[in-house]
């Protein structure tokens, strides 16, 4: 199956489910989500906090806690990841998909130097064992991350970097394997406004040099609009709403994806007031069994009470609302 544009499926979510069992209940993470990412495309997850957005990026990168259970299918190239195991499973992990995580201090340990823990991952996931052969391609990386002086980052303890700088090597690790996707979960929430920008703007130079396909999870639609190509937005674990950055941001169609878009701040506004969605996510461990967003909705009528499929009301533009279940919508 290939895009308008020819583009492949690089990443093919089919009916994800992911449950976590716990002591005190089943948390229903992920609930039925469908979505594809071609080549060269980035998408964004965006919801909420607890809306499972976490959860899907690190069942994508295999690496789920072990109280989590994942049923449908995660296909990478035509193949059901969620199969693998021993050596295709290490082919996959870590070198077709890589991870950047919020906070860049937990990707590195603090005991190695950068160099160390770079050229781990080179010998590893690119199997090249000479070392000034490393060494290059380390450097090289930390260059393409606009790292000044990376023979000096080398040689450095993650506490000796700012957040920022430390934040361009993790995202130099997670390439070092030549990755054809990456994950980037929150990557920016850790740092202030003017390295957020910074890194939102590598991160979208990176995607471009280097042909890659990108899952960007971010709770702010602003965010989004910066890095993507489409959004899908989740809502307790539902896709709610999925389609090109112009759809979603120009023509939201769900009342959820509205509501998220007065959250963003403006930058005329006057007056900046934060703004929030009145009430909070259903307890995950007893979703509702209709639209989980209609005890927050201004528009839920009767029918919310069962959970609308998700219709494709333009094409490559698809929402879950019973408003668009009739002929027309509104
Ligand atoms: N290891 C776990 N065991 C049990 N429940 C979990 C576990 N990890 C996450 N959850 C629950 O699964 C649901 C989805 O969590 P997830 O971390 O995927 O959300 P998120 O959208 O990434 O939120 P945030 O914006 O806060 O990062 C939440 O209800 C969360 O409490
Ligand atoms: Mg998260």
């Amino acid at each position: 199956m290939s895009g308008a544009d020819g583009r492949k499926p690089v990443l093919e979510l089919r009916n994800l489910t992911i449950k976590y069992y716990t002591l005190t209940g089943i948390v229903h993470a992920v609930r039925d989500v469908s979505l594809v990412i071609r080549e060269r495309e980035s998408v964004c997850l965006v919801g909420e906090s607890g809306s499972g957005k976490s959860t899907i990026g690190l069942a994508v990168a295999h690496a789920l806690p072990p109280n989590a259970r994942v049923s449908g299918q995660i296909l990478f190239r035509d193949e059901d990841v969620t199969k693998l195991k021993g050596d295709d499973l290490s082919k996959y992990v870590g070198r077709k998909v890589s991870i950047v995580f919020q906070d860049p201090a937990a990707t590195f340990n603090p005991l190695f130097t950068i160099g160390e823990q770079m050229g781990d991952v080179i010998r590893h996931h690119r199997g090249v064992k000479d070392k000034e052969e490393v060494k290059r391609i380390s450097i090289d990386l930390l260059k393409k991350v606009g790292l000044p002086d990376p023979e000096r980052v080398l040689k450095s303890y993650p506490h000796e970097l700012s957040g920022g700088m430390l934040q361009r090597a993790s995202i130099a690790v997670a390439l070092s394997p030549n990755p054809e996707l990456l994950i980037a979960d929150e990557p920016t929430t850790m740092l202030d406004v003017t390295l957020q920008a910074q890194i939102l703007d590598l991160l979208t130079k990176l995607k471009e040099e280097l042909g890659l396909s990108m899952l960007f999870i971010t709770h702010n639609l602003g965010v989004a609009a910066e890095v993507c190509d489409r959004i899908a937005v989740l809502y307790a674990g539902k896709l709610l709403e999925e389609g090109s950055v112009e759809d979603v941001l120009l023509n939201p169609l769900h009342p959820y994806t509205r509501k998220l878009l007065e959250c963003v701040p403006r930058a005329h506004a006057k007056v900046q007031k934060l703004r929030h969605i009145p009430g909070t996510l259903p307890d995950p461990r007893h979703p509702p069994p209709g639209c989980p967003f209609q005890p927050r909705c201004d528009e839920a009528r009767d029918e919310c009470s069962e959970m609308p499929p998700l219709i494709e009301v333009r094409p490559g533009h698809r929402v879950a609302c019973v408003k668009y279940l009739s002929k027309g919508g509104e």
